[in-house]
Parts: structure tokens; C-alpha cells; sequence
């Protein structure tokens, strides 16, 4: 399966700063926001992965994160000229998913849980034996600024519509997307909505119509964090310490999954924890190398 993480947009809601800078590059607590859908990807097992900018931002994502050799993936880069919808980056990934099945994850978003790596080993192979498309659903007490699931009486997903005046439930269709090798085809399908978008719940929709779409609920122990706003973007930092700071782990720490995961040695782990200086994520890197040399490292 192939990653794509789509981290392009105007950040028009976070200026100033964004007119610099990326808002995926904007630190949440300890690491640039990009940091943890990358995690996410490399929980479920993908290490082959494009990130699509903004063609200006282009430059300082190469910087930051290189060709993921690091961590033991293979990272390479596209760009999206104007933030024509989320559906275009299986247009403007298509080579690089060169028909096989492939994970779609926003650049902005955050999703923390115990039992997330579980869950999305899980999705990944229930693409690759059932094909189709597997959704995460979440609950929010505003689901109007998403897309929404319309759910039959047994929980199964019966439709998907976006930012509706008058919500059908209250489970959000969050920013993870996992398709079989239809989705170029579909994607290629589509037309652009009245705001003029390649809008991803029309590509769902397309799943949907065929009865090849899933949802899975991530449950009320996970967190779904948004960080579209000043005060969204410092609730998630804020989360994020309270739980690091309380439990001694680092969330998405991209060089304690690849350890864990064997896309990397701890003694490499070690070497890049000590090429961070003195920061709490380079220590923390140190720290979890060291443990997991000695024989008493943390579970993946
Ligand atoms: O976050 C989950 C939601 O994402 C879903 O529930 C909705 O169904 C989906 O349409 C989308 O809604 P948003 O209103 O949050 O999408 P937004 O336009 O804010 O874009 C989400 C991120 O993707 C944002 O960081 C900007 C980036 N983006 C957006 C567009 C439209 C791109 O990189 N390229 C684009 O063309």
C-alpha cells in the first residue's frame, strides 16, 4: 500500500505566520504538525509515502524531513498548485501509486489512541483481502464542519455529507482514508463541486455506491485533534504535553516507531537521537534507543 499525505492549503485561518510558513510545518507542542500523520501511515505499515505542498512550501518539507531513509521509509515529494480539493492528490499521486491501494491522510490532522496501530494493521488488510475503502469515523459535538456520516440502524454506512446544515449524526468522517487500486480510476471520475473542489466525499460516495465502503469507529478513548484554528492548533500542543509529560512517552516520534516497527536498528535510533542536541525530542529518542538496547524498550 501507498501513503500520500496531502499538506498543501492556503492556512488562510492561521495568518499571519502562514503566509511564510506551512501550517503543517507549525509546531504542535514538541514537533512540526506533519510529524504525526506521518505516524500514522508508519503505524499501519506504509513506509512508501508522497507528500504533496504548496509549491512554494515545497522546499522547506524536503529540509525537514529528506528522503525518510532516517527512518527506513521512502519519502518523496509532489506539489499541488491551488487547493483544488482533497480528492486531487490520487490525480497528482498517480504515479506514485501506480495502481496498487493507498492511505490518504491530511497534514493537519492528529489522532492519538492505545489502540490505533491495532486498528490500522487492521484496515490495512482488510483492503488488501476485501478491497474497497475503509473511513474512520469519530464523534464531535460539531460535526456540521465535517463530513458526516448518515448511519443505518445497525451502524452501517449509508451515505457521507459534507458540512451539512442539519447533521444526520454526530460521527465526523476524519482525515485518514484507506482505498483499494479503484481509487485513480474514481478519483479521475469526479467533477468539481459548486465551490469548486474535487470533494472526497464524492469520491467515497463512488465506494459507497458500490457497497465497498467502511466505517470504523475509533471510540471514545481516541482523540481526533483539529488544529484549523489559534485555539484548536494550542488545545492540540496542549493536549499533547499533558499526556507526554504525565506518561514519559513521545506521541509520533517518527525514530521510536521506526525502531519499534524494525524499519530501522536501535543503534541507529541512538546515532540520530544524538545528532538532535539538546531538545526534549532528541533526548527522548536517546532515552527510548538506549531502553530498547538494554533490553527494556517500550511496546510498538
Ligand atoms: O479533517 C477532516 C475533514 O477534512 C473531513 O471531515 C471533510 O469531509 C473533508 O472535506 C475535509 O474538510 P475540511 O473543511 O477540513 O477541509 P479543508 O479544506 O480545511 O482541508 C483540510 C486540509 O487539507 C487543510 O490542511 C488544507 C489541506 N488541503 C485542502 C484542500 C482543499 C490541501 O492540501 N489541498 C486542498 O486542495
Amino acid at each position: 500500500m501507498k501513503g500520500i499525505v496531502l499538506a498543501g492549503g492556503t492556512g488562510t485561518r492561521l495568518h499571519p505566520i502562514t503566509r511564510v510558513v506551512s501550517k503543517q510545518l507549525l509546531p504542535v507542542y514538541d514537533k512540526p504538525m506533519i510529524y504525526y500523520p506521518i505516524s500514522v501511515l508508519m503505524l499501519a505499515g506504509v513506509r512508501d509515502i508522497l507528500i504533496i505542498t504548496t509549491p512554494q512550501d515545497r522546499g522547506q518539507f524536503v529540509g525537514l524531513l529528506g528522503d525518510g531513509a532516517q527512518w527506513g521509509i521512502s519519502l518523496s515529494y509532489a506539489v499541488q498548485p491551488s487547493p483544488d480539493g482533497l480528492a486531487q492528490a490520487f490525480l497528482i499521486g498517480a504515479e506514485h501509486i501506480a495502481g496498487d491501494s493507498a492511505a490518504l491522510v491530511l497534514g493537519d490532522n492528529i489522532f492519538f489512541s492505545h489502540g490505533l496501530g491495532g486498528q490500522l494493521a487492521a484496515a490495512t488488510t482488510a483492503i488488501e483481502t476485501d478491497g474497497g475503502c475503509t473511513l474512520f469515523g469519530y464523534r464531535v459535538s460539531d460535526p456540521e464542519r465535517y463530513g458526516v456520516a448518515v448511519l443505518g440502524h445497525d451502524g452501517t454506512l449509508l451515505d457521507i455529507e459534507e458540512k451539512p446544515a442539519q447533521p444526520p449524526s454526530n460521527i465526523a468522517i476524519t482525515g485518514l482514508y484507506f482505498y483499494d487500486d479503484q481509487v485513480t480510476g474514481f478519483a479521475e471520475s469526479l467533477q468539481p463541486s459548486p465551490r469548486g473542489e474535487l470533494e472526497i466525499t464524492d469520491l467515497n460516495r463512488c465506494y459507497l455506491k458500490n457497497g465497498q465502503a467502511r466505517l470504523v469507529d475509533l471510540g471514545r478513548g481516541a482523540a481526533w485533534l483539529d488544529t484549523g484554528t489559534q485555539d484548536s492548533l494550542l488545545d492540540a500542543g496542549q493536549f499533547v504535553q499533558v499526556l507526554q509529560r504525565r506518561q514519559g512517552i513521545t506521541i509520533a516520534c517518527l525514530e521510536e516507531i521506526a525502531m519499534l516497527h524494525d524499519f530501522i536498528t536501535p543503534e541507529r535510533a541512538l546515532e540520530l537521537g544524538e545528532a538532535m542536541g539538546k531538545s526534549g525530542y532528541g533526548e527522548y529518542v536517546r532515552q527510548a534507543a538506549a531502553e530498547y538496547l538494554a533490553g527494556n524498550g517500550r511496546s510498538a
